[in-house]
């Protein structure tokens, strides 16, 4: 057992939602807290423990129970069901965990909980801990949640501009999704707007983002909530230098597909393919569907494509074997390492928050197709703010047809009009490299939380 004066200066708790979205970055955090000699431990569901494949060697696992210890999320009637049973249960699994800890002398300083999780934090303080608050998603669209939240911007909204402090005028297209369908979500509203209940409370909020990414947010957020931003939290080997040394991990492994992807990157030419994914949850309809499969073939380039399983059905008939000329299509793939790879043009993303943090970051040029949640906002400031990429636009039945999907690639990839992203690219993969090499805005966040750990107010 690591013995906390030799081997660690303070034990944080991991508290995530059970998604590959929230726990990824997360757990990249969680490696800058113990190269910093704070002790981690993970916390997840025992569903997600049994199903895990492979366990990172920088933490010490320990399991909680979500109430569905048998098929998780999948097994709950509805979203409101689950996330009620999470709280209770949840909440008293975390209680007996950190006393198991307690008596094991690895007693725990701070958790850091999933905003999903809120519960997390009035377990902290009912137990005397630190309590810190960790957002997946931008800063943006925690602004955004919070003026929902807190009455400042009403339901429905009637304008066709919405004003927002620190946030450029958005548009109805630009906001959370959710927004506009909350009549008929009122579950998944509830728990992504909740996710600011303990914002200005909390001891220290994080956000994966970079203080430069979203600078005039941030200070406008300063009024009610100090943020701290500790990202991009992509993986040493790809961007940070201070931890270049270390051994990645992989949650889930697909060795065989990464190696698939990876021998056919390389028979290419740099820039020359368009990477297409659509994150780990979005689904298309089948004429989106059918409308990109043509738009790759019709853009004359080589695409790798990850279609996952559950969406596989709906390509064209026979399409992976008539474009295997230049389509490679997979269930999924090392997604880092692809668009680390010179091979990569440009990046066909449903902008969730980790595509569009990793990409942005890698320096690849992104053709936004949101889909749904915060992505229409992402895709709002890749395309009006950051200016590393072009946003596509649907038709009047909300498709985004062949011949756009064919005019955004040329244009971040080929044409005149598409210098300027060019060059954005490469300034915000250098300004996301700053920020967490030595002394960057990111990394002097984590010292400051680390030190805070190390000395606490007595
Ligand atoms: C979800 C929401 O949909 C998104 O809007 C929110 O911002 C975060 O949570 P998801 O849709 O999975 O996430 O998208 P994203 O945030 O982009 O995360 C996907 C992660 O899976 C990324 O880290 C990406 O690198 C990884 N991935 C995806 C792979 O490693 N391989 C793949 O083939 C696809």
């Amino acid at each position: 057992m690591e013995n906390r004066k030799g081997d660690y200066n303070a034990h944080c708790l991991i508290l995530p939602y059970p998604i590959q979205g929230h726990i990824n970055p997360m757990l990249q955090f969680a490696k800058r807290l113990r190269h910093k000699r704070i002790k981690i431990t993970l916390a997840v569901t025992k569903f997600l423990f049994n199903t895990m494949q492979e366990f990172p060697d920088f933490v010490s696992m320990e399991t909680i129970s979500d109430g569905f210890d048998e098929g998780g999320r999948a097994h709950a009637g509805s979203l409101d069901e689950y996330l009620e049973r999470f709280s209770l249960i949840g909440a008293k699994t975390l209680m007996e965990l950190l006393e198991k800890l307690k008596n094991l002398d690895c007693a725990i300083d701070c958790i850091i909980f999933d905003p999903f999780l809120s519960w997390g934090f009035e377990v902290a303080k009912k137990s005397g801990l630190l309590g810190a608050l960790f957002f997946t998603q931008s800063c943006a669209v925690d602004n955004i949640y919070y003026h929902v939240y807190t009455g400042k911007l009403k339901l429905p909204l009637s304008d066709s501009e919405i004003v927002i402090p620190g946030l450029p005028p958005l548009e109805p297209k630009d906001m959370p999704s959710v927004i506009y369908i909350h009549e008929s979500h009122p579950a998944a509203l509830k728990m992504l707007v909740n996710q600011v209940k303990h914002l200005g409370e909390a001891d220290w909020t994080f956000v994966n983002s970079f203080y430069e990414l979203e600078q005039e947010v941030i200070d406008s957020m300063a009024k009610f909530s100090s943020v701290k931003t500790i990202g991009p939290t992509i993986p040493s080997m790809y961007i940070d230098k201070q931890l270049q040394d270390d051994k990645e991990y992989g949650l889930s492994v697909f060795k065989p597909i990464a190696d698939a992807c990876k021998k056919w990157l390389d028979e290419r030419t740099p820039h020359s393919v368009i990477y297409v994914s659509f994150g780990s949850l979005a689904e298309l309809g089948l004429e989106q569907m059918e409308e990109l499969a043509k738009g790759l073939i019709a853009s004359n380039k080589y695409f790798l494509w990850v279609v996952r399983a559950s969406e596989e059905s709906k390509l064209p008939k026979n399409y992976a074997e008539e474009s295997s000329e230049i389509g490679l299509i997979v269930s999924w793939c090392p997604q880092l390492e692809v668009l680390a790879h010179d091979a990569v043009g440009c990046f066909i993303t449903h902008c969730g928050w980790n595509s569009t943090l990793e990409a942005l970051s890698l320096g690849v040029l992104m053709v936004a197709m949101p889909c749904w949640t915060d992505q229409s906002t992402n895709a709002k400031f890749v395309n009006d703010v950051w200016k590393t990429g072009i946003r596509t636009r649907p038709d009047e039945n909300g498709i985004v047809r062949n011949t756009e999907i064919v005019r955004c690639v040329e244009l971040v990839m080929d044409r005149d009009e598409g210098k300027e992203i060019r060059r954005n690219a490469i300034k915000w993969k250098e300004m996301a490299r700053e920020a967490v090499d030595k002394g960057g805005s990111s990394d002097t966040n984590i010292d400051e939380f680390v030190s805070a750990l190390m000395n606490p107010p007595i």
